[in-house]
């Protein structure tokens, strides 16, 4: 092992880091995180903190988690990899696509394709989507809808069906056929509604306005996280989630639930469907299936679909998609612990009790900031700030003063995760109550320092 002179000395030099910019990462190096325990990060300099990031939204259970730890060591002993191709399996993949139907079958979905992360979920989903209505003679459904503000990845599929321009403008043309309707987000909407429910028949309005725009017939499926995650903790009103499906329904549209973050336990319910009462035609999942521990993921297929896949007889429905890493033996034998110590530590209930806790704190402090434009929360341990220089104007921070704070509380305690103007929280589900004040009181102290 290099020594810690080397490792800093030598910092994005030969890297380029995702979602960065190579220039700014060779100006501002990134921390260097050396270890972690439980839900703490230490850097090189020894400096330990609470990672209100929770690694990237998938270390749900935290980083000590040693039934998944063993369950990998152990696979890697007995079997390190074998392909799920046509013609052959593993024992793991078979014993988890048995666990996740259980799991999910409140959510009507009850196979499992897998794959290598959320980005390949979402891949997958889409393309299943299509082929689809192709088996069934409705090969005009090509079309994708989504919501402005949704992040679904980066693959040319996700991020052409994504809602924010920093991912999609220097990487276009993207895919053809891909439309996206105003997200459900009562703090900036072209409809200027303040009121989450009316802004949620609003936005309900728009999805039905472009169908007959686009013309039923010719859109494959509407895609959406339950719970915006990426693009700021946008929890749309109760009654979005459940009016998509009407209307997709209605329209022989299918809905896609992203819930590569919303999947087990985050936002208080075991799934962010189930949250709102929905039941998807798809979910993609990738993140806390495996803790983070493996990269893997799982698109969940509903009932519904399964006939007009296993009973086609003219050959359409050979799925024609896979990833030499789908159902990886290894990866799943994680997946299959995590799943189990999920179920075991009941998770969404401190997802829930935490995120209350947490979403109560964000609003006291944006009582005492005026830099606090909006506080998003709520709903399980998934929160946003939004910082604006001018309440009034809603003119966003600069990144100076956003840099700062994140600083100060790093000094002072937390990891917090900054995108754009906002500040998100996404710790993992095992928080304690101390450690949950611990992110507030750093936030407290990196406010401070900047207003
Ligand atoms: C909702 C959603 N979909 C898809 C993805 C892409 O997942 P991955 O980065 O594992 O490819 C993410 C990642 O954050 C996500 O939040």
């Amino acid at each position: 092992m290099k020594d810690s002179n080397f490792l800093k000395e030598h910092n994005a030099k030969s890297l380029w880091h995702p979602m960065a910019h190579p220039g700014d990462s060779l100006a501002n190096p990134p921390a260097i995180i050396t270890s972690a325990q439980g839900v703490k990060i230490t850097d090189i300099d020894g400096h330990e903190v609470v990672d209100a990031v929770g690694g990237l939204w998938n270390v749900n259970l935290g980083f000590s988690c040693q039934v998944v730890k063993d369950a990998i060591a152990a696979q890697l002993d007995v079997l390190p990899y074998y392909s799920t191709f046509r013609g052959t399996t593993n024992d793991q993949v078979i014993q988890l696509a048995e666990e996740l139907r259980k799991f999910f079958a409140p959510d009507g979905l009850t196979r499992a394709f897998f794959t290598s992360g959320g980005s390949d979920s979402v891949e997958s989903a889409l393309r299943l989507a299509r082929q689809y209505h192709k088996i069934r003679g409705e090969e005009g459904r090509t079309k994708f809808l989504s919501l402005k503000k949704g992040y679904h990845g980066t693959h040319m599929g996700g991020a052409s069906v994504n809602g924010n321009a920093n991912f999609r403008t220097q990487y276009e043309p993207l895919l053809p056929g891909c439309f996206q309707i105003p997200a459900p987000y009562t703090y900036r909407n072209p409809f200027n509604e303040t009121d989450p429910e009316r802004l949620a028949q609003l936005c309900l309005q728009a999805l039905e306005d472009e169908i007959a725009f686009q013309g039923a017939g010719t859109i494959a499926a509407f895609i959406m996280e339950p719970i915006l995650g990426a693009g700021g903790v946008i929890p749309p009103h109760s009654s979005f989630m459940p009016g998509v499906r009407d209307i997709c329904t209605k329209h022989g549209i299918l809905l896609l639930a992203d819930e590569v973050i919303t999947a087990f336990g985050r936002s208080g319910s075991w799934s962010g469907s189930r949250h709102w009462g929905v039941q998807p035609d798809m979910m993609a999942t990738a993140k806390a299936i495996t803790n983070g521990y493996f990269p893997f993921g799982a698109v969940m297929i509903a009932d519904h679909m399964t006939e007009t896949f296993e009973k086609d007889t003219t050959g359409k429905a050979a799925i024609g998609h896979g990833y030499t890493y789908s159902g990886h033996p290894v990866g799943a034998a994680a997946a299959l612990a995590c799943l189990e110590e999920t179920l075991r530590l009941n998770v969404p209930e401190n997802a829930a009790a935490r995120g209350t806790q947490i979403h109560q704190g964000l609003l006291a402090l944006q009582q005492k900031y005026e830099l606090i434009g909006d506080v998003r929360g709520g709903h399980g341990l998934m929160c946003a700030l939004e910082l604006v220089s001018d309440r009034s104007t809603k003119a966003a921070v600069d990144k100076k003063t956003i840099g700062k704070l994140q600083e100060v509380a790093y000094e002072a305690g937390a990891m917090v995760r900054v995108s754009g103007p906002n500040i998100i929280l996404s710790p993992p589900l095992v928080l304690s109550e101390a450690e949950a004040d611990t992110i507030l009181s750093a936030l407290d102290a990196g406010f401070a320092a900047v207003s």
